[in-house]
């Protein structure tokens, strides 16, 4: 049976990775530190299976991050674990040098050490649109400018950059996907769309930054995990690739949206309204990506559109409302940076 390593698997698009790799009947080994945005929902019934194996440890732990690859020699290492709120990287920056940039040099240095034993592995380093900063129009291809804003991401522009120096030095078999944003289950409520389906939940207003007028790229993250596996099976070493799902809409129209799905399912216990909150400090305005390489190369197609994506997740939250239980209240209430 072929064993992955997956980083960061208690988070949101790890979890959904997992799942999806275990359907797919990988043996799985999940990394996490078990941070404030990490979750055991739904979890742990795969402790009691025997193709998956959870061990907490920090990627800063270099000695047990070495140990778990020699004992386990995977062939594929997916790398999410990482430090991923803008507005908390404005508050505490100091978190994301840790988690992003430092993490990653002890994964990198780690595998560099794994694979004196074992040269039949792939690392897919899992990174972001944000990179590429604000675009005013157009579309960033994987050759694109690297212009981060925030220190977010700045530390996911640093760790991608010690990727591709790794590969190049060290000769690292590894791949780099910079992808747009992701929706769907399992994601901590400090973000965008599970928040608004939280304040949608307990009869709260929706409170959107600044006009609302800013554009992002909205991709169900299982066609995210399936990019990332047809990207496991046919990238190239040292390659990138973007991952988009071409679907742009400003934050306002995506939460009326929201809203108005939730009132037609009947979601919505009493009437509320969106609000505009003071603006994030940089908030970039545009991302969009140019993903030809990935449905040339690698033949992936973005399955689902963005109303059955977020059909979906409004299900899903509504049906495990429990889930927002596992995080601190005030994690979810309280405006930072
Ligand atoms: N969510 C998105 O829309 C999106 C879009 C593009 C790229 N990404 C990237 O995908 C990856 C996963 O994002 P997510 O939204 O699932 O994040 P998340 O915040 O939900 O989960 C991150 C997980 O990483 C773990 N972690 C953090 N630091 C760690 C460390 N030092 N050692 C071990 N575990 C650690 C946390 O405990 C958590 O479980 C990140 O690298 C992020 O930059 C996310």
């Amino acid at each position: 049976m072929n064993k992955i390593v997956v980083t960061g698997g208690l988070g949101f698009i790890g979890s959904n990775l997992i799942e999806l790799l275990l359907e797919k009947n990988f043996y799985v080994i999940n990394i996490d530190s078990c941070g404030y945005a990490s979750s055991s929902y739904n979890f742990n019934q795969y402790n009691k299976i025997k193709n998956y194996k959870f061990v907490k440890v920090d990627l800063n732990n270099k000695s047990k991050v070495l140990k778990i690859l020699n004992t386990h020699k995977p062939k594929g290492i997916f790398h999410l674990a990482a430090s991923t709120h803008v507005d908390r990287s404005i508050e505490n920056p100091k978190d994301f040098i840790t988690n992003n940039i430092l993490a990653t040099y002890n994964l990198l240095e780690s595998i560099r050490e794994y694979s004196k034993i074992n040269k039949k592995y792939k690392l897919i380093h899992v990174s972001t649109d944000e990179i590429y900063g604000d675009l005013v129009k157009g579309k960033a291809s994987e050759n694109s400018y690297i212009n981060p804003s925030s220190p977010y991401a700045a530390s996911k522009a640093s760790s991608n950059h010690l990727v591709t120096s790794y590969v190049r030095t060290f000769k690292l078999n590894a791949v780099i996907t910079n992808s747009s944003n992701n929706y769907g289950p399992r994601q901590h409520p400090e973000k965008l769309i599970p928040k608004l389906i939280y304040n949608i939940l307990n009869s709260k207003n929706l409170p959107i930054y600044g006009s609302g007028n800013n554009i992002r790229e909205w991709m169900y993250v299982k066609d995210h995990c399936n990019a990332l596996l047809k990207i496991f099976k046919k990238g190239k070493k040292g390659q990138i690739y973007n991952i988009g799902s071409g679907k742009l809409v400003s934050n306002l129209y995506l939460s009326k949206k929201i809203l108005n799905l939730s009132r037609k399912k009947k979601i919505l216990k009493k009437d509320i309204k969106i609000i505009h909150v003071k603006d994030r400090v940089g908030h970039d305005f545009r991302y969009s990506l140019n993903s030809l390489k990935l449905k040339k190369k690698i033949k992936w197609k973005n399955k689902t559109n963005l109303t059955n994506g977020l059909i979906k997740t409004l299900d899903w939250y509504f049906k495990n409302q429990n889930f927002f239980k596992e995080f601190k209240k005030n994690d979810i209430t309280r405006r930072i940076g």
